[in-house]
């Protein structure tokens, strides 16, 4: 099948490409420069034809409607889609002429959870902005399946995480390597609250397993959503205890108050962890794991040590 992939070059692209290539799919990618940002080119993307293209320049000037309705292509995975209005033009540009269209949503389409974990049945209630767009997508994309058979399918990922990208971390955020630094020295780590709330990652080749096992269960995929996600969430404490024991140590937890957490972690990297807390996802892979056979192959455990030990490798962090 000859497959385009819009954003096919980061954190999700750099996985999926080189399996649909070798799946013996052909392979269009859209971005803006032709680099995949977490693999070596030479792993997969050899036989990949780009199209360099800056889709928000081309969307402002009325161009990337046209560009698309000129692209032939079976299935097409849309990777950087934020709002109901992007995704209307890619069904216009696509029905009626692929067999599959992907999306890639967010577990922010959800918000927090009411009870967990989240299936994907559960209503919607998303809490921001970006959520809220996602969760219009997904509606409209499941309408239109539904009323005209344009053949979509929503992925709605965790927190992406891979080598080269550090995962949200054990502070519910990304503040560069001073929180693995501490765990691993034995030094206080603060945590907002009792730090139970949850962080639910998954693994950027997972991400694009799902993809791909989407595509190959078409008919079990088309007008559905699915988290992709690793098979369970963790809490705070979870993952600063896992990282302190990695180093052979307890963590040295200091429970503080919100306004505390925002003093001593700064109010970018805070702003952060509050988004985390206030969504504390926690989702079932159950619909995954029956209709397409999604089997992630890293916990978050795993997640972690993968980054850990990219980044003692690549020398920023010292322990
Ligand atoms: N990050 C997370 O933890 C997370 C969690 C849940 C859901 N998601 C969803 O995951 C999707 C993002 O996937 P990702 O993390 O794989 O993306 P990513 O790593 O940020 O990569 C973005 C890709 O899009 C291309 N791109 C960016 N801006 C572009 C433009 N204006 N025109 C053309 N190409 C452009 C980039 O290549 P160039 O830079 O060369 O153009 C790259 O290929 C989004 O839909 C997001 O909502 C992410």
């Amino acid at each position: 099948m000859r497959v385009l992939i819009i954003g096919g070059t980061g954190h999700i692209g750099s996985y999926l490409v080189p399996r649909l290539v070798a799946g013996g799919h052909e392979v269009a990618v859209v971005a803006r420069r032709p680099e995949p940002q977490y693999i070596d080119p030479r792993l997969g993307f050899g036989s990949v034809e780009w199209i360099l293209a800056d889709r928000s320049a081309e969307e402002a000037d009325g161009s990337w409607a046209r560009r698309m309705a000129g692209i032939e292509a079976d299935v097409v995975v849309d990777l950087i889609c934020y709002s109901p209005e992007q995704n209307r033009v890619m069904v216009e540009a696509f029905e009626g002429r692929i067999t599959h269209f992907l999306h890639c949503g967010t577990i922010w389409a959800y918000g927090p959870p009411r009870r967990a974990p989240y299936f994907e049945s559960d209503e919607r209630r998303p809490i921001d902005e970006y959520g809220r767009n996602k969760a219009a997508i997904e509606a409209d994309l499941i309408d239109r399946w539904r009323t005209d058979g344009f053949p979509a399918t929503i992925i709605h990922p965790g927190h992406i995480s891979g080598r080269k990208w550090l995962p949200i971390d054990p502070q519910g955020t990304r503040n560069g390597v001073g929180v693995y630094e501490k765990l691993a020295r034995g030094e206080v780590v603060h945590l907002p609250r009792a730090g139970h709330e949850t962080i639910h990652h998954v693994h950027a080749d997972d991400l694009a397993q799902l993809f791909e096992s989407a595509m190959i269960n078409r008919q079990a995929s088309v007008g559905e959503a699915f988290s992709g996600v690793a098979a369970y969430a963790m809490t705070l404490v979870g993952c600063c205890e896992f990282v302190a024991r990695l180093f052979g140590r307890e963590p040295n937890l200091e429970f503080v108050s919100d306004e505390e957490m925002e003093r001593v972690m700064g109010a970018g990297a805070w702003a952060v962890t509050l988004d985390h807390l206030d969504h504390s996802p926690c989702c079932s892979i159950d619909k995954g794991r029956k209709l397409l056979g999604y089997e992630p192959r890293f916990t978050p455990e795993q997640i972690f040590v993968e980054a850990i030990e990219y980044l003692i490798e690549s020398g920023e962090l010292v322990v």
